[in-house]
């Protein structure tokens, strides 16, 4: 997994693939994909028909994050449209350990999304059947919002239970990040930070080519 993952959300619209292809050019491998559902977050964005469309010029690993109050519904759906690791959150309707399985079945790997209003203590149950915890440093649903430290903590808490019960999920940041904040996940204990705004405006992200191969 590499440190940064660019998030489509804030590429250009009217030609993802474009978006896509800047990501292959700064030799990143990861591409977010945020999908909402106007219910669980005030908003939409692209559905399963563009990421399979952008999945069949792309040899890049799908991170697709489900912003739905059902994601259990659309778990074979996601997939087979081309997601390589499937995160929905905890704060869903979703039957939680049911829909990890189900993932996990279809050789899918597996995330679990937490809001930064909800405690991390809704993760505990599930840190040893997951691949990948999302920590949201913004209310999800839109890009370009301010980061907001208390997820800091909720970072380094998981972090160690994580070291000291010797389990191997990954911790990724997704809102609000640039340089600045970005070094301060990483520092709380996270493997990697999803950025929108910093990434696909050129010039923020000449901040971030710290976290560029
Ligand atoms: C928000 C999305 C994020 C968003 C991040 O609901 O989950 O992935 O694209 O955008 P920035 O980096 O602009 O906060
Ligand atoms: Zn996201």
């Amino acid at each position: 997994m590499p440190s940064l993952i660019p998030s489509l959300l804030s590429g250009h619209h009217e030609n993802l693939l474009s978006s896509l292809k800047t990501i292959e050019r700064h030799h990143l491998s990861w591409a977010h994909l945020d999908v909402m559902d106007g219910h669980f977050v005030p908003n939409f964005s692209f559905g399963p028909q563009i990421i399979k469309t952008l999945k069949r010029h792309s040899s890049l690993f799908f991170d697709v994050h489900l912003m739905l109050e059902h994601p259990e519904r659309f778990i074979s759906t996601f997939i087979e449209a081309g997601a390589n690791l499937l995160s929905f959150h905890v704060e869903s309707q979703a039957p939680i350990a049911a829909t990890l399985k189900h993932i996990r079945e279809q050789n899918c790997a597996t995330g679990l999304a937490c809001n930064p209003d909800s405690p991390e203590e809704l993760l505990l149950p599930w840190l040893e059947q997951v691949d990948r915890l999302l920590f949201m440093a913004v209310q999800p649903g839109f890009c370009g919002q301010t980061f907001r430290h208390d997820v800091l903590h909720k970072i380094a808490k998981i972090a160690a239970i994580r070291q000291r019960r010797e389990l191997s999920f990954r911790i990724a940041v997704d809102g609000g990040i640039d340089a600045i904040t970005a070094e301060k996940c990483l520092k709380a204990g996270a493997d990697v930070v999803v950025s929108g705004t910093s990434f696909f405006d050129p010039v923020k992200r000449r901040s971030l080519r710290k976290l560029l191969p």
